[in-house]
Parts: structure tokens; C-alpha cells; sequence
């Protein structure tokens, strides 16, 4: 059962993921990176803006110490990606010899986490990693994965929990599919 926070937006078709799936699963990616980092400090790499209520909340369930930076970058025109990826807003931290985690709210068509990893390879990090909240692996338009996935899902314009349309939504506390037309 849902809780009251979760009642549907107006604009939503169907809410694919819930806010209790949410935080069991983002839980358990916390426990994962705690156990595959430990003894390590890494940096958790959040990228503006989508990743911030995912970030927010993996960073609450990462148990060793660990860092923030963040890194804005963009693509979309409402639904469309353009695909031309822009550097807003760069590190605050060199990147050299740091365990980089980067934190993604969604693998599309992959082209930003293929700049993002072209980008910060070439800055000689000790280690770089992907996590991503969701996936949709059938939209790939270039060959990228990563270590930690949330949730494979089908190809749907989703929003909520930190993704948006036309800077909307961001605040819903679940994952939903965006009526057609809106
Ligand atoms: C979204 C999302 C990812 C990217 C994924 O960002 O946050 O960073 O698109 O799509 P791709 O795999 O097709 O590149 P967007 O450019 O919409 O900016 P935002 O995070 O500020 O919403």
C-alpha cells in the first residue's frame, strides 16, 4: 500500500516504482558499495540534477567515509536528448588517484555517462565506477554499463525521484510515467 506522499501526481500514467521499493533497493546498493569499498574512501560523484534525491538517499545508506563532489552536465530539450553533452559545472576536487563513484539517476541513451567517463578517465582517477538508479538498456545509443544498477526498465519517459521534465516533477517521492502529451 502506498503511502500518502505517493498519491498520483495528475500528470503521471502509472507509478512504476514506489517509494518503499525505492529505499529497500537503494539500501541494499549502499550495503553493496560499503562491502566492495571497504578500507577505501571514495568519492561519490553526483550528477547534476537528476541524481540529487538518489544521491541524497545512497549516501545515507553508505556506511565507510566517504566524499561528495558534483558534476552538471546536460543534454535534454524536453524529451529529446540532443545528443550533444555540455559541461555546466565541472568537479570542485581533483579527480587524480581518487576511488570516483559517479551517481546517476538514469542510463538512456548513454551518452552522458560515455562523456562523463571519457572525461574523468583521462584525469587519471584510481578508480571509476558507475552507479545508476535505473537503466534502460534497449535505448543505448553507445556501449556503456555499470557496476551498480537499481532497476532495469522498458523504454518509457519516467519521472520523479529527482528526474524531471521540462525541470518538473523532480520532487515526486516515486518513480512514474509521464502521460503522453504532457
Ligand atoms: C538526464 C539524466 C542523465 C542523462 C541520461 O540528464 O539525469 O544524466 O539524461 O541520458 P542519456 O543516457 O541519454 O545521456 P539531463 O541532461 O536531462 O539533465 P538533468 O540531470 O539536469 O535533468
Amino acid at each position: 500500500m502506498l503511502g500518502t506522499l505517493a498519491i498520483m501526481h495528475p500528470d503521471v500514467e502509472k507509478i512504476l516504482i514506489g517509494p518503499e521499493a525505492l529505499q529497500a533497493r537503494v539500501a541494499e546498493l549502499g550495503r553493496q558499495i560499503s562491502r566492495d569499498y571497504e578500507g577505501r574512501h571514495p568519492t561519490l560523484l553526483g550528477i547534476l540534477k537528476g541524481s540529487v534525491v538518489f544521491l541524497g538517499d545512497l549516501l545515507r545508506a553508505v556506511t565507510l567515509d566517504c566524499s561528495v563532489d558534483f558534476i552538471s552536465v546536460s543534454s535534454y530539450a524536453g524529451r529529446t536528448s540532443t545528443g550533444e553533452v555540455r559541461m555546466l559545472l565541472d568537479l570542485r576536487e581533483s579527480a587524480l588517484g581518487k576511488d570516483l563513484l559517479i551517481v546517476e539517476d538514469i542510463m538512456d541513451s548513454g551518452l552522458t555517462l560515455h562523456y562523463l567517463l571519457t572525461t574523468l578517465k583521462a584525469r587519471n582517477p584510481k578508480s571509476l565506477e558507475v552507479c545508476t538508479l535505473l537503466d534502460k538498456p534497449d535505448c543505448r545509443k553507445v556501449s556503456v554499463s555499470a557496476k551498480y544498477v537499481g532497476f532495469r526498465i522498458a523504454n518509457e519517459f519516467v519521472i520523479g525521484y529527482g528526474l524531471d521534465h521540462n525541470e518538473k516533477y523532480r520532487n515526486l517521492p516515486y518513480v512514474g510515467v509521464l502521460k503522453s502529451g504532457k
